[in-house]
């Protein structure tokens, strides 16, 4: 059993590393390429206790490009760590398949393209932080004096504070065993990272930095699929997410897409509106409020409903002042759509 591999068998933070470098010239096309592509994949565990069969992840399907940081979402116990196991090779699924890199998931020749943070992790603590790091190195046999500068980068890239690099990770802080964790995963350069939670418990500013970080592998080409419960921050950081619900996909798209829905407001004003016209728009939009004696401000859910508006302030001789999409919060999206699909709304 090589190193490599029994370092996942026991459970530790792991990395899969392949060295590459993209031709010249080809990268618009890589960026397009899918970085993974899940068709169908299913997991259900047999509940020993209950002795009932758990299905945590539903023939989920999704696609992620290459080049994106992917927010994967999910209330506790939706299914996310679960398939990142999968996708990772650490666990087998009961059904479906996908595709990692272009190759099969599993493939040995793609887990070392990868690297993962777990949710949880189990250091050898008794090492320093420079030694665990290093340790990592030698594991990808990285030469040295390639290695101890490819360290000293992983480490000064988390901003591990250079007095703790060469204390035992045992005395670590919970935000320093977090930095530590993602200096592990960028050791050998990854082109796709898997990262399951890594802002969770941190203090603000910590999380802000580690936040920051995760947001920056995107100029550097890689692709993060990145599972999170800090919703603001996969908001400012991701370009596509997922939700998934008792291991069912339930939507995913663009956070742009996501957050402006189809709310407009609409502002019209003009000295003739209160004729009547207050009342009409009324029976055209579920939302009107009336500012003054010539202004109104009103919220549209269609694109019909911002036509009628649009014609009857005209035909009234007024005139539009604003029309604005409303934006919701990708929070307001994520309990949005767990309601609905609860039944709750
Ligand atoms: N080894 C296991 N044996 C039985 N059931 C399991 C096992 N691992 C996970 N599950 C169940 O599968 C479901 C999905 O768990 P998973 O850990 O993937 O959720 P998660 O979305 O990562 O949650 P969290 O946000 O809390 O980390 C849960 O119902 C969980 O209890
Ligand atoms: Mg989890």
């Amino acid at each position: 059993m090589s190193d490599l591999y029994s370092e996942v068998v026991r459970g530790s933070v792991t990395v899969w590393v392949f060295f590459s470098t993209l031709p010249l010239g080809k990268e618009v096309h890589i960026l397009m390429a899918s970085a993974i592509k899940i068709d169908g994949l299913t997991k259900k565990y047999i509940d020993v206790w209950q002795k009932q069969e758990v299905i945590a992840v539903n023939d989920l399907n999704l696609d992620v490009q290459e080049g994106e940081i992917f927010g994967f979402l999910g209330r506790n116990g939706a299914g996310k760590t679960t398939t990142i196991k999968m996708l990772l090779g650490l666990i087998f699924p009961t059904g479906g398949d996908a595709t990692i890199l272009g190759k099969p998931m599993g493939d040995n020749s793609v887990k070392q393209s990868l690297a993962y943070l777990p949710e949880e992790t189990y250091f050898y603590d008794s090492m320093t932080g420079w030694d665990l790091i290093d340790y990592y190195g030698r594991l990808f046999k990285i030469p040295q004096p390639e290695r101890a500068r490819r360290v000293q980068q992983c480490l000064e890239k988390v901003r591990l504070q250079p007095d703790a690099w060469r204390r035992a990770v045992r005395g670590y802080s919970k935000g320093m065993r977090q930095r530590i964790g993602i200096a592990q995963a960028l050791i050998n350069d990854p082109k796709l990272l898997f990262l399951d939670e890594p802002t969770s418990g941190l203090d603000p500013i910590a999380h802000a930095e580690l936040r920051d970080i995760v947001g920056s592998l995107k100029d550097e080409g890689k692709t993060v699929f990145l599972s999170s419960h800090q919703l603001a921050d996969v908001e400012l950081i991701c370009s596509r997410i997922a939700i998934i619900h008792k291991g069912k996909l339930l939507t995913t798209g663009t956070i742009k897409e996501l957050v402006e829905g189809e709310r407009t407001e609409i502002v019209a004003q003009g000295s003739a509106l209160h004729n009547g016209v207050f009342a009409k728009l009324k029976s055209i939009v579920p939302s009107v409020s009336i500012e003054g004696e010539d202004r109104v401000r009103l919220i549209s859910t269609s694109a019909e409903e911002i036509n009628a508006v649009i014609d009857l302030v005209r035909g009234a001789q007024g005139q539009i002042v604003a029309v604005v999409p409303q934006k919701r919060t990708l929070e307001d999206v994520f309990v949005e759509t767990i309601r609905r699909e609860e039944g709750e709304i």
